[in-house]
């Protein structure tokens, strides 16, 4: 049986690998995709998941347009990841495919109480502005989200974007707050385990070795954003981050992780956004999160070479 996803995503080369990989897995029914305020400003995430739909020949896949900024602070944006487009690397055309004329926080509200309870997955891949905002509009939905399986936070690998928070948490850290005392199942994939998951050269050469347009645009994006990181962490290759997400829903025995208590920081300017994760339960915090921590890379570039693949 198929699971029905609806992926919440910042594009960003990242997101649009994860979004290729859930396109090109059968396993996976995406309902829709709706694009959040994040590493490009929400006109260029908007406009990227179309582009990303329309390289997968899925011009069918309703793209929604959501929040443009985060619940309660101003917007921080990471071109110098991304670049000035979020999709910088290879030259773009611009989709043809139209955006829905519907919100995104009303796509997810809709969707949530239309499909039977518990069969709609949410995959954030960004802020949690557009997750939260539908959670505080329409608390009905909660109980009937199937899990939450997003990237995000960080604990022993610390943070991205300040010594102590990743990005997407940082970006809106009330928003992930809301999102974590909903009371939803919740699968996070932190910076512990994204950053197992590096791009090294062989693994972008055999992106290239496909020979398809997916398998050159990949390596293109991956070249681009690879940059920054490689410099920063002097890694073999950058932090694929968002496929992880996908590639747990589709293989979660290549990721182990515990149950644990996470809590994100909202008050302090120097640690907002940290995901403050009870790994070794040493407060009496209930558990609210699937925290992983580890996962077989090899395995995961193999899955999702395999399934790029499929995207002729
Ligand atoms: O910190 C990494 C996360 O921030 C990824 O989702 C990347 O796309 C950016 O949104
Ligand atoms: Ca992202």
């Amino acid at each position: 049986m198929t699971q029905k996803i609806i992926i919440d995503t910042d594009p960003g080369q990242d997101d649009a690998v994860a979004i290729l990989l859930a396109l090109a897995s059968p396993e996976l029914e995406v309902l829709g995709l709706t694009a959040v305020a994040g590493n490009v400003p929400l006109e260029f995430t908007a406009k990227n998941a179309r582009i990303v739909c329309e390289l997968a020949k899925r011009p069918d896949v309703p793209v929604f347009a959501g929040c443009d900024r985060p619940m309660a602070r101003d917007l921080v944006t990471a071109e110098h990841v991304h670049g000035k487009t979020g999709l910088d690397g290879p030259q773009m055309a611009d989709p043809t495919m139209p955006l829905q004329d519907k919100h995104a926080v009303d796509f997810i509200i809709e969707t949530l109480r239309n499909e039977a309870p518990g069969t709609v997955t949410l995959c954030p891949l960004g802020p949690l502005t557009n997750i939260a905002t539908a959670f505080q509009r329409a608390p009905d939905i909660v109980e009937r989200v199937a899990r939450i399986v997003l990237m995000g936070g960080a604990y022993f690998e610390v943070g991205n974007i300040t010594p102590a928070a990743e990005f997407n948490i940082y970006v809106d850290p009330e928003a992930a707050k809301v999102v974590f005392g909903a009371g939803a199942p919740i699968t996070v994939l932190p910076l512990d385990v994204t950053h197992k998951a590096l791009t090294t050269a062989p693994r972008v050469q055999a992106f290239r070795d496909l020979g398809t347009q997916v398998g050159l645009m990949v390596a293109a994006w991956t070249n681009f954003f690879e940059r920054f990181d490689k410099e920063k962490y002097g890694s073999a290759g950058a932090p694929l981050h968002d496929p992880c997400v996908i590639a747990w829903l589709l293989r979660p025995d290549l990721f182990t992780g515990r149950e644990v208590n996470v809590e994100i920081e909202v008050e302090s300017p120097l640690t907002r956004g940290m995901t403050v994760a009870d790994w070794w339960r040493v407060t009496d915090r209930p558990a609210n999160a699937l925290f992983i921590g580890d996962m077989d890379a090899e395995g995961f570039f193999d899955l999702l070479t395999e399934r790029l693949q499929r995207l002729s």
